[in-house]
């Protein structure tokens, strides 16, 4: 995680972190309470291409996917006071990892193997997880992509033992503090 550097002016969360880890959920109370627009770039990308996610990676496949991706997470470069929920595979495009530290205060919403699994199970719509194994794709996946989560973030937080609102109500007062009273 990478603790200093030059923030950007622009008054943006911006939510990282694997499936299930509670970005969407979390992003609305947070932005809820900091009187923030909120944004998901999964419903962005929805919106872009005129069909959901699951038939997108049926079609086209993800490279597919990812390109759509980029395109709406540098879409939103200019907004400001806003939170941002991001797909938990935004940071494997090298190139996304700036655009995300470009928007605002980067949060790593953290969460074990097994909390994810429950969180994601009986959920069919992403397609990344409907493999023979859920768990060992999971752990798989986490393992890749932790360091890429840990590489963008300039917070980490750990979710497993906290509640939406506990988690939502540390990154505001984070915020409040990262932003400078800016
Ligand atoms: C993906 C995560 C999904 C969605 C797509 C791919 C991934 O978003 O972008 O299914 O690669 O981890 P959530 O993290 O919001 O589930």
């Amino acid at each position: 995680m990478r603790t200093s550097r030059t923030r950007p002016d622009r008054k943006n969360v911006v939510l990282i972190g694997f499936m299930g880890s509670g970005k969407t959920l979390i992003g609305r109370l947070l932005a809820r309470g900091l009187g923030f627009a909120f944004v998901d770039t999964d419903d962005e990308i929805v919106a872009l291409a005129g069909k959901p996610i699951t038939e997108i990676f049926a079609e086209s496949g993800e490279p597919e996917f990812r390109e759509l991706e980029s395109k709406v997470l540098r879409e939103l470069g200019d907004r400001d006071r806003s939170v941002f929920s991001t797909g938990g595979g935004i940071v494997t495009i090298e190139a996304n990892i700036e655009l995300l530290r470009a928007a605002g205060m980067v949060v790593w919403l953290d969460a074990s193997p097994g909390a994810i699994l429950e969180r994601v199970s009986g959920n069919d719509d992403r397609p990344l997880l409907q493999t023979e194994d859920p768990e060992a794709t999971i752990a798989e996946m986490l393992e890749q992509r932790r360091p890429l989560y840990k590489a963008a973030a300039d917070q980490h937080v750990d979710t497993d033992d906290l509640s939406p609102d506990e988690i939502a109500y540390g990154i505001a007062e984070s915020a409040r503090v990262w932003f400078g009273g800016k």
